[in-house]
């Protein structure tokens, strides 16, 4: 087992945002939310400790909501990573196992990456392991400065790195495995004699050297797993990576998807095989869809969404924490939320389950049989209820519980007034 250490106290200026950069989102999870998900992926993690500061009550309000093995430490004042992490000193002056430490803004970090690592540090019997990376342009990032012999010998920053140094294309990724009980006293005694006055995560390298530890520097395969969130600009390209990874994993999973360059899938969403999925659709949130059925082009899923086998959500249809058995169909302009809905039915062109009520805030469910026929351009006033093989005529407003095999219309009657034009035109 190992217990985790995550960096998330910093501004996150360049976001240019109310909201602390970590709780920024990817689809429905934040950006924090990613990296403690891929840390408990590993299945050994036991613990995990978020560095808070900037705006910490908000981050500290998210993870106690959301997150059960993971504390909040406060850094305040911030100054520089080795003092965020040496927060959590305290916490683990009798533990003598591994810690994983990562930051909070890469959320593209996967479980395996890091199982890969925790066991490479394991391999080389390492004390300290940092991940690193080879990149074209390597500007910004700190530099892994190594010995003749291949051994590292320090990280330098960007700030603090010489004509030379600068030209190192390896660099330091920001994630380290440390043997905490060698590894501990490193942290009070960080100086802050460089280029921005901080103490430094990065020098506990050179330290681990000169204290004659085992260092080891890993070099992460996939470089975009470390691509880390400064910007709203990053947050885009971000979105965009995770997104192709999921429909990758889904195209090898039998799931056809005709553009995958106007398709957007949350990565909680899972799909059955032999399921189309139609141009410029935005499925979000945990959704549960079956095999063989066909959505889009342009239907939106807003989470909570089941859709069992053979079901057609068709263009502009929105749905939202619904159940639709096998067989069903929705397949144009149509809204439903709050719903269940049974096996082969027809939700005619424009149907709106009105699921939500303005006056007391409150949703309200829709629920319907197997074999019913909604007409079009009908509203479903929640909560409501059409039982099996009932129809709804066409433009009708159901404020009632319907039901098995009635009709229910709401419509006015038509009339026609034979002549009325040309009468009125006077001919
Ligand atoms: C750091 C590394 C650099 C590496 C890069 C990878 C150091 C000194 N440098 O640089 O070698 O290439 O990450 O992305 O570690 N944070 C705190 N408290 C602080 C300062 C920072 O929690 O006092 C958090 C930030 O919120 C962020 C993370 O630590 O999540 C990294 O800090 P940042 O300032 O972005 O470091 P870099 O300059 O990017
Ligand atoms: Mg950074």
């Amino acid at each position: 087992m190992v217990k985790s250490v995550i960096l998330a106290a910093g501004r996150g200026t360049r976001m240019k945002s109310d909201t602390p950069k970590v709780l920024h989102k990817i689809f429905n999870q934040t950006l924090l939310g990613y990296v403690i998900d891929a840390v408990n992926g590993t299945d050994i993690a036991e613990e995990n400790y978020v560095i808070v500061g900037h705006q910490s009550e908000k981050v500290e309000e998210y993870l106690n909501e959301n997150y059960i093995n993971t504390k909040t430490v406060l850094q305040s004042p911030q100054l520089g990573t080795g003092h965020a992490v040496s927060m959590v000193s305290p916490y683990l002056n009798d533990y003598t196992g591994e810690v994983i430490i990562l930051c909070g803004d890469t959320p593209l970090i996967t479980s395996d990456t890091l199982k890969t690592f925790i066991n490479a540090h394991k391999s080389m019997n390492s004390d300290i392991t940092v991940m690193s990376a080879v990149f074209d342009n390597p500007s910004n990032y700190g530099r892994i400065i190594r010995n003749t012999d291949g051994t590292i010998n320090s990280i330098i920053e960007e700030k603090d790195a010489d004509t030379e140094q600068k030209k190192v294309k390896e660099i330091n990724a920001g994630i380290y495995c440390l043997n905490w009980n060698k590894v501990k006293n490193a942290f009070n005694q960080l100086k802050t004699n460089n280029a921005q006055s901080e103490y430094y995560l990065t020098d506990i390298i050179e330290w681990g050297r000169q204290n004659g530890l085992n260092v080891n520097a890993h070099i992460l395969e996939r470089n975009e797993e470390i691509f880390g969130i400064n910007s709203k600009h990053n947050l885009a390209e971000a979105v965009k990576i995770m997104n192709s990874r999921t429909l990758d994993k889904l195209m090898n999973d039998g799931i056809t998807i005709v553009d995958p360059s106007t398709t957007w899938i949350d990565p909680q969403t899972e799909i059955g095989k032999d399921t189309v999925i139609y141009p410029s659709c935005y499925i979000e949130g945990k959704n549960t869809i079956g095999s063989n059925c066909k959505i889009g082009p342009f239907a939106h899923l807003r989470g909570e969404v089941i859709l069992d086998d053979y079901v057609k959500i068709g263009n502009y249809v929105e749905v939202k924490k619904a159940h639709i058995k096998s067989h069903t169909n929705a397949c144009h302009l149509t809204y439903i939320g709050d719903s269940e809905i049974g096996e082969n039915v027809n939700i005619g062109a424009g149907t709106i389950t009105a699921n939500y009520n303005p006056l007391n805030k409150t949703k309200s469910k829709t629920i319907i049989g197997d074999n019913v026929k909604i007409g079009s351009n009908s509203v479903l006033v929640a909560p409501v209820e059409i039982k099996e093989g009932a129809n709804v005529g066409a433009l009708s407003i159901i404020t009632k519980n319907v039901q098995e095999w009635s009709l229910a219309i709401t419509r006015a009657p038509m009339k026609i007034f034979e002549g009325w034009v040309k009468k009125k035109n006077g001919k």
